[in-house]
């Protein structure tokens, strides 16, 4: 540890360092930190038609355009037939994604919509179920069906297990007896399984997940490709992002192709915000159950359009001077870089995205002190530190990948976010990405925060809503911190972030104001270098919290790659 005592390993280029950095922290704030600093993005996954289905006994499964669909917006069905001599169960599974959780504390709601393509004499029960991947039944009811129902017919059930599965391997399955049924085919659609859900939001998020992101205190959520939850139960305000002619990988839409997408644009955003006596859009929100508008101050359009940045020219001003028109209050964000191309009309903000090393996160903390104060303002939409290998940052992953966010990516991570708490009257927001990951393993129930969601919690938790501009860090270096202070209880966070392989001793000067309390809250997140939360050892890394001696005056010893958030009240 190099301290201030330590003087006999100071040589070279350390000395400086070894002379314990004074911090002197103004009482004024320079600029008020946003309410929407810090909130997370959430990635969707889908699967092919048939992936994740097993038919049951030889029945004949297959997924069809159906003539008669459930709905205009699911247009196939799956297509269930008996054969003719059979015998016993006779049916079909479904996996779930990466399995499903059987837990006999919950009752679940099954449904879906069945119909007999052609009309039949039929009548016999469909048995509806979870089962264990050997077999076991562990819940199952059923409901009689007649071969008369050729209209589509919603099916409610209760699935109340009778015991817990040790694994997630287990299905949904349902069965109709095969003798009785033999010759027959029946079209389902809509298939929902439901656990328990947050606050019981029919249709509704995982508890855990919402739980763990409700701690975090998110002030946002930024849903890219037309992903929309309900963020009000967790008190967030949605970022939008709609589709702007260019999907990722893809080629973009000519000019002449893009009026019914900047109508679609229009018709989600007056789902989210619009009247319902005037926009038919804002009419169906109200029908389902919303008739108030929801908060909604930022529009982002397209997503990553740098790589399409020659047609970025067109798209953007065919978009916002449509949606500008219709919906002035609004700010659209851009989706390339501030420098290239040049867009009209110009943009109120740019979104950016950086994917680096740990390294490179502490190297640039202070990417935006250089930037303009000229009326643009910038939303960190995408950042992580996701491999230790400057070479491997796109492509395929080579050495340096990151399984895992590791202390010395959350260390560096943290650095560079000081310089955006810094420099929060330009950057207005931050998301840390992806937030919710599916980890392949077998454990995979487990939520499994890593020191990177920690670190976000920490940020987002201790937010003041003044930034007080201090003594600053030297720009490259491995230690960084930033200090805010809520002016309504005077509690000043001094977030401090070493992403160095030594501890750093840090002198807090506090003399401006009128008191300090003499004892303050230290919250630290440290560890190895590589050390992770893994599902294996999911607490290999957590904050602890302890009380130190603060004051106008005092000294904090910041550990290797750590990440501390110092609470002492100030007047
Ligand atoms: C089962 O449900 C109970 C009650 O909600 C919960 O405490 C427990 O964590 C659940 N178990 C699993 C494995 O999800
Ligand atoms: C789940 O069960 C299926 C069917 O028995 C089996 O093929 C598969 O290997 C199991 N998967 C795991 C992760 O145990
Ligand atoms: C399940 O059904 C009950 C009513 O029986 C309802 O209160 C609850 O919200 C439903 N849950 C989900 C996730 O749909
Ligand atoms: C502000 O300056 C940046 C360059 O730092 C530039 O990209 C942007 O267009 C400017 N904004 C306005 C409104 O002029
Ligand atoms: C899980 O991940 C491993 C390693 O990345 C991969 O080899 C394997 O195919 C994955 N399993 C599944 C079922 O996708």
């Amino acid at each position: 540890m190099k301290s201030y005592f330590s003087i006999s390993v100071c040589l070279g280029t350390l000395v400086a360092r070894c002379l314990a950095v004074t911090v002197t922290v103004s009482k004024t704030a320079s600029h008020s930190v946003p309410s929407t600093l810090y909130g997370q993005m959430f990635e969707v996954h889908t699967t092919a038609a048939l992936t994740a289905w097993h038919p049951i006994n030889n029945a004949k499964l297959v997924v069809i355009a159906d003539p008669n669909p459930v709905s205009n917006a699911l247009p196939n069905s799956l297509q269930f037939s008996v054969p003719s001599g059979a015998t016993g169960q006779v049916g079909f599974s479904n996996e779930g994604f990466w399995g499903i959780n059987v837990n006999s504390s919950w009752t679940y709601n099954a449904s879906f919509f069945f119909r007999f393509p052609t009309a039949s004499g039929f009548s016999g029960a469909l048995t509806v179920g979870l089962q264990t991947s050997s077999g076991k039944v562990l819940a199952q009811t059923s409901t009689q069906v007649h071969g008369s129902t050729t209209k589509w017919t919603q099916v409610n059930l209760k699935l109340r297990p009778t015991a817990s599965a040790s694994d997630v391997n287990n299905s949904f399955f349902v069965t109709i007896d095969g003798a009785a049924a033999a010759g027959q085919t029946i079209n389902f659609a809509l298939f929902s399984l439901f656990p328990p859900t947050f606050k019981n939001r029919p249709n509704g998020m995982r508890i855990d997940i919402a739980e763990t992101l409700a701690e975090m205190g998110p002030a946002f959520f930024r849903f890219p490709g037309g992903n929309n939850l309900f963020f009000e139960d967790v008190g967030m305000e949605p970022i939008m992002a709609v589709w702007a002619g260019y999907s990722l990988g893809g080629t973009s839409l000519a000019e002449n192709q893009l009026a019914p997408y900047i109508q679609q644009a229009k018709d989600q955003i007056n789902f989210v915000i619009g009247n319902p006596a005037e926009s038919a859009p804002a009419a169906l929100r109200a029908s389902l159950g919303h008739p108030e508008p929801f908060q909604l101050r930022f529009v982002e359009v397209g997503n990553e359009d740098f790589f399409a940045a020659n047609t970025y020219t067109y798209r953007w001003n065919d978009f916002v001077s449509a949606l500008q028109a219709e919906f002035p209050q609004i700010r659209f964000i851009a989706t390339t870089d501030a420098w290239d191309p040049i867009l009209s009309p110009v943009p109120q903000s740019y979104d950016v995205h950086v994917y680096q090393t740990p390294t490179w996160f502490f190297q640039n903390a202070f990417y935006y002190d250089d930037f303009q104060r000229n009326g643009t303002t910038y939303f960190e939409g995408e950042y992580a530190a996701i491999s230790t290998n400057a070479n491997d940052i796109f492509g395929t992953p080579a050495d340096g990948r990151l399984t895992f966010p590791t202390m010395q990516s959350a260390s560096g991570e943290a650095a560079f976010m000081t310089g955006l708490e810094r420099n929060s009257d330009i950057v207005f927001a931050a998301s840390y990405a992806p937030l919710l990951q599916h980890v392949n393993s077998t454990q995979w129930l487990l939520l499994c925060p890593d020191p990177g969601f920690d670190l976000i919690r920490l940020f987002s938790l201790n937010r003041g809503d003044q930034y007080l501009p201090s003594t600053l860090p030297t720009r490259g270096d491995t230690l960084h911190w930033s200090i805010t202070r809520s002016s309504s209880s005077g509690q000043t966070f001094i977030k401090v972030a070493n992403a160095g392989s030594s501890a750093e001793s840090i002198t807090f000067q506090l003399n401006q104001f009128g008191s300090v309390a003499s004892a303050g809250t230290l919250q630290l997140l440290t560890g190895a270098e590589t050390a992770s939360n893994t599902p294996d050892a999911p607490e290999t890394i957590v904050p602890k919290t302890s009380t130190i001696r603060t004051g106008k005056s005092f000294t904090y010893d910041a550990p290797a790659f750590s990440v501390s958030v110092i609470t002492v009240t100030t007047h």
